[in-house]
C-alpha cells in the first residue's frame, strides 16, 4: 500500500473526544456491572435543550421540502440576518456578502487557515486554548507560537508577550474571548493593544467569539469594533453555544475582506457544497426570533458557576479564579500534582477511576495548561454537588 500524505501525521485532534471514549469504556466495563455511573463534568456543550421555536423552524423547513442544496455561502435571508447580528459588536455595518455560512464554528478555522498558511508561516495561539487552532496550523505546515494565558491576569495574555511572539514570519493571531478552556474574557484594553500590533505588523486575526453571549461579568468586546480591523479579521461565531444547537452544525465567517470571504466560500464549496438547509432555517429563527432563552441559560450557568467555585475551594490543593465567561472552570492543581509527582492527565485518570468523575487535564489544551484541570459547569446542580463531593473525598485521602 502506498503511504499516506506527509502532512497527515501532523493533524492533531480534540483530545477531549479520546478522553470521553476511554471514560465510556471504563463506565461500560467496570462501573456498569456494579450498577455505578460516571459523573460527567467535562462536557463542552450547553446543558439545555434547543429552544422550541428553533426546533419548530427546522421541522417546518422539512415539511416545506426545504431539503435541497442552497447557495454555498448560505440562504440570502440568513446571510442578511448574520450580517446584522454581527454588526452589533462592530465598527462597521457588515453586509450579506461579508458572511459565509458554514457547518459550525470549526470549519471557519480550517478554511481561514487553509486560505493563509504556507509552510513556515507562524500562527500565534493562546495557550491553554482550543486545540484545533494548533492542529490545523501544523497540518498545513505552519508553526504554532503559543502565548500564555496567565491565571494571575484572569487568563488574559500580556501585550508584552504578544510583542515578543511576533516575528517576520507571523501571519495570523488567533483570539478567543470568552475563552475555552479558561472562561477568561479579554479586557478592552488588551484587545486594543492586540489590534494596534496587528495593524502595525500587517497581520490577520481570527477572532473566535463563539461564547460572546455567555458573559457573566463585564461585557464582551469584539476586535471588529476597532477601526482597521474588520478588513483583516475573520469573525467566527455560530449557534452552537448561544442557542444550544451543537448538533445542528451551523456557524459563520464574517469579514470585510472580500478576497478572504471568496476563498472561504470556495473552500466550503469544495468541502461541503453548502450547510444543511433546515439547519439554516433553524439558525435564522434563532437569531431573529425571541432571545429570552439566552439570558435564562446564562443566569442558570452563573448560578452553577458560583456553586462550583465554592465547592472547588473546599477541596485541599485546588484553587481557581471565578471565570467571567463561557461555562468552564480552570482549576489550579499544581500543589496536588507536586505532592503526588504526577501529571494533570494522570490526576484526571485517577479521579475517573477512584472518584468516578470525568474532568479534563489542562494539557488537552496545550503546554501552558499543565498545572490545571478543566471542569465544565453545564451539568445539573445535583451532578455538580455529587461530583465535587466525590472528588473532595478522594483528594482528602491523599492529604491524610
Ligand atoms: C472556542 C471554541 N471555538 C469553536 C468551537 C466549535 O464550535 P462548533 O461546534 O460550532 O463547531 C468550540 C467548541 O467547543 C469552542 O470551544
Amino acid at each position: 500500500m502506498k503511504s499516506f500524505s506527509e502532512r497527515m501525521p501532523r493533524l492533531g485532534t480534540e483530545n477531549a473526544f479520546s478522553v470521553i471514549n476511554k471514560a465510556k469504556k471504563f463506565e461500560r466495563e467496570v462501573l456498569a456491572p456494579k450498577g455505578e455511573k460516571l459523573i460527567y463534568l467535562q462536557i463542552g456543550e450547553p446543558g439545555f435543550d434547543t429552544p422550541k421555536n428553533i426546533n419548530d423552524a427546522a421541522v417546518k423547513a422539512i415539511e416545506k421540502n426545504m431539503t435541497h442544496y442552497t447557495p454555498t455561502a448560505g440562504i440570502p435571508e440568513l446571510r442578511e440576518a448574520v450580517a446584522e447580528y454581527s454588526s452589533r459588536n462592530a465598527c462597521v455595518n457588515y453586509e450579506p456578502e461579508d458572511v459565509v455560512v458554514v457547518p459550525g464554528g470549526k470549519p471557519v478555522m480550517f478554511y481561514m487557515l487553509n486560505a493563509l498558511i504556507d509552510p513556515g508561516d507562524e500562527v500565534i495561539i493562546p495557550s491553554p486554548g482550543y486545540p484545533i487552532y494548533g492542529s490545523v496550523t501544523e497540518y498545513l505546515g505552519g508553526k504554532v507560537v503559543p502565548i500564555a494565558l496567565r491565571e494571575e491576569n484572569d487568563f488574559n495574555f500580556t501585550s508584552d508577550d504578544l510583542k515578543k511572539a511576533i516575528t517576520k514570519k507571523t501571519k495570523v493571531i488567533i483570539l478567543n474571548t470568552p475563552q475555552n478552556p479558561t472562561g477568561g474574557v479579554f479586557t478592552k484594553k488588551l484587545i486594543e493593544e492586540i489590534a494596534e500590533l496587528a495593524i502595525k505588523h500587517d497581520l490577520w486575526v481570527l477572532s473566535d467569539e463563539i461564547y460572546d453571549r455567555i458573559v457573566h461579568e463585564g461585557e464582551h468586546f469584539s476586535i471588529t469594533n476597532i477601526e482597521g480591523m474588520p478588513e483583516r479579521t475573520v469573525l467566527l461565531n455560530g449557534c452552537s453555544k448561544t442557542y444550544a444547537m451543537t448538533g445542528y452544525r451551523i456557524g459563520w465567517a464574517v469579514t470585510k475582506n472580500a478576497e478572504m470571504a471568496k476563498y472561504i466560500e470556495q473552500l466550503a464549496c469544495n468541502d461541503v457544497s453548502c450547510t444543511n438547509t433546515m439547519t439554516q432555517f433553524a439558525a435564522l429563527e434563532a437569531i431573529t426570533g425571541p432571545q429570552g432563552s439566552i439570558e435564562e441559560m446564562r443566569t442558570e450557568y452563573k448560578k452553577r458557576r458560583d456553586l462550583m467555585v465554592e465547592l472547588v475551594h473546599g477541596i485541599p490543593g485546588m484553587h481557581c479564579k471565578s471565570p467571567k465567561g463561557a461555562f468552564y472552570l480552570m482549576v489550579n492543581v499544581k500543589e496536588i500534582l507536586d505532592k503526588l509527582e504526577i501529571s494533570a492527565g494522570k490526576l484526571c485518570d485517577r479521579i475517573m477511576e477512584e472518584a468516578h468523575v470525568l474532568i479534563l487535564p489542562g494539557t488537552c489544551f496545550g503546554h501552558f495548561g499543565e498545572n490545571f484541570v478543566r471542569f465544565s459547569y453545564v451539568s445539573t446542580e445535583a451532578n455538580i454537588k455529587d461530583g465535587l463531593a466525590k472528588i473532595k473525598k478522594f483528594i482528602e485521602t491523599i492529604y491524610k
